[in-house]
């Protein structure tokens, strides 16, 4: 396992990422380039804008990857790359360029799954982590309850039947005025921390289906409601310029969406757990992963779920929450021990453009 090494790339959303990982575990590398300021100025991720970002630092990305590792393509054991779900013309920047590494250098490549990617990498940071196991996997794009029993091996116990938790703290902190440049999550639980979460009595989405869907939509338009109420722009007034009673309203707004999207997490989960346990009753641990999972408030909310239903809860730390390299290089390694990998491309085929 030592002298395995895989480098891991990631383009499917908006950060351009790669890290090499040995088959030990061990992190040798680990670099992202963010595209927050596109996001900032567009107001989102536009997929063209994305790709052209991606094309123009990939080369950089895998490069400063290599060299942080002391590493160079030759002793690489393999590469590995999401393949999907994202946006494809992301997508595709990251797999023509590990498709042009491996044929440069004859090594095999990997598929990965972005989602098994969030949920495996619970496996490098606790070593012990066993199948079976729970996983709520919450991200801009996805939210997810799965029942993994075995790498490849995955039951979908629940998904979002709108849009996701991610989704949801995206817009809303660009509708509350927030500085999205360190990003719009990472903003409103800052604003959270100062608000009041009992100040506005949001209704908890699903409560009458019995099962582990989530819902964000309704959630979003409940939110809107209540900063249209307050007859403030907020969303063209920055909230650096707010007056004091007009930042604490945004904190309350803030903080009783965070309060009422997280329990709608808790209770999800709390039905997850009875429903794995009753499929699996051997499962120990709840992993949470995906770029939510860096929030303090969500990990100690899912800290106490897990606890109270005698689980153990593994989150990763925030930088392998948001999306990164080390998680597709792990996923890589799991799947290439399995011998579940594609034979190296030809070098220099024309198909691949970057
Ligand atoms: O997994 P990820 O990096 O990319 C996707 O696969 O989508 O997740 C990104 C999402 C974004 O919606 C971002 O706002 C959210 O994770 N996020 C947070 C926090 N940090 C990132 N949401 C709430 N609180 C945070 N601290
Ligand atoms: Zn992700």
């Amino acid at each position: 396992l030592d002298d395995l090494v895989v480098l891991g790339i990631e383009t499917s959303c908006d950060d351009t990422a790669a890290a090499v990982v040995s088959g030990n575990g061990e992190i040798l590398s680990q670099v992202v380039s963010s595209q927050a300021d596109l996001l900032l100025r567009f107001g989102g991720v536009a997929p063209k804008m994305a790709e052209e970002a991606h094309i123009l630092v990939i080369d950089q990305v895998v490069q400063q990857a290599l060299d942080n590792s002391k590493l160079t393509g030759n002793d690489l054991s393999a590469v590995a790359v999401t393949i999907g779900p994202g946006l494809s013309l992301c997508l595709r920047v990251g797999v023509s360029k590990a498709r042009r590494v491996a044929g440069r250098f004859n090594l095999p490549i990997v598929g990965v799954h972005h989602m098994e990617a969030h949920a495996l990498v619970a496996r490098l940071i606790e070593r012990d982590l066993q199948f079976p196991f729970l996983a709520l996997l919450i991200s801009g794009g996805h939210n997810l309850l799965i029942l993994a029993r075995d790498v490849g091996h995955y039951v979908q116990l629940g998904t979002t039947i709108d849009d996701a938790i991610g989704e949801a703290y995206d817009k809303i902190a660009r509708w509350l005025g927030l500085d999205l440049s360190k990003g719009g999550g990472p903003a409103l639980e800052e604003l959270a921390c100062e608000g009041d979460s009992y100040f506005l009595k949001f209704k908890v989405p699903m409560r009458q289906h019995k099962d582990c869907n989530f819902s964000y939509a309704g959630l979003k338009t409940q939110v809107r409601l209540a900063i249209e109420s307050t007859n403030i722009c907020m969303e063209s007034s920055p909230i650096a310029t707010a007056s004091s009673s007009d930042r604490k309203s945004r904190a309350n707004i803030a903080a009783s969406f965070q309060r009422t999207a997280v329990l709608h997490l808790e209770e999800r989960c709390e039905r997850a757990i009875e429903w794995a346990l009753a499929m699996e009753p051997s499962i120990k641990c709840l992993v949470v992963s995906g770029g939510v999972a860096s929030n303090q408030y969500v990990r100690s909310r899912l800290n106490y779920v897990a606890e109270k239903n005698g689980l153990c809860l593994v989150c990763p730390p925030p930088c392998l929450c948001t999306d990164n390299g080390v998680m597709v290089a792990w996923t890589g390694i799991e799947h290439f021990l399995l011998g579940r990998f594609d034979l190296p491309p030809p070098a220099n085929d024309p198909e691949d453009f970057v």
